[in-house]
């Protein structure tokens, strides 16, 4: 394996901290990005977890994002900066003119950070009131949201979120 390809859904795709050799906007088959992920290590912390991306099982539903050709020393760093609950899975990617295997980072419902589902408000209030080592749980969701937009990609989820954030913080509404 001298390089392979990485999905981004997250802040892989606003916050490529590795090197890459080429990035091409991509899809894969059901998986829902979902504000369901806590991050006690990135956007908040253990008293007061944030709230992160992670994809939902979700039948017949795309996910749209970034994917990215790295060699395999990226690996390691990647590991290093997914480790509070993700794992990685194997997937098959849908690129503009072809299909190809990689890998996508998921925290599955079965990791001690995971949070689960709750009504979008208390979503929004608690990314409203989270920071960590990393920086504000609202940068995480805003720059998402500005990413996805720039990629003209549409997600209901992270919009709502976006837009209900900005609202209670008084932010620019784009
Ligand atoms: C990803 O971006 O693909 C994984 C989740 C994240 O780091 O935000």
């Amino acid at each position: 394996m001298q390089d392979f390809w990485i999905f981004g859904y997250g802040s892989l795709i606003w916050r490529p901290d590795f090197p890459f050799l080429e990035s091409r906007p991509g899809n894969i088959c059901h998986w829902s990005r979902r504000f369901w992920q806590g991050s006690h290590d990135h956007r908040g912390t253990k008293n007061r977890p944030g709230r992160v991306l992670t994809l939902i099982a979700s039948e017949g539903k795309l996910c749209y994002g970034r994917a990215f050709r790295v060699t395999k020393e990226v690996l390691a760093h990647l590991d290093q900066r997914e480790k509070n609950g993700y794992k990685r899975h194997d997937v098959s990617i849908q690129l503009p003119s072809t299909r190809v295997a990689g890998i996508v980072y998921i925290a599955s419902q079965q990791n001690a950070a995971f949070l689960g589902d709750a009504p979008l408000e208390a979503i929004a209030d608690q990314i409203c009131q989270s920071e960590g080592p990393s920086g504000s749980n609202v940068e995480y969701l805003t720059k998402l949201a500005d990413a996805l937009k720039g990629l003209r990609i549409n997600d209901d989820h992270v919009f709502r979120l976006d837009a209900l954030v900005r609202k209670k913080l008084g932010l620019d509404t784009n």
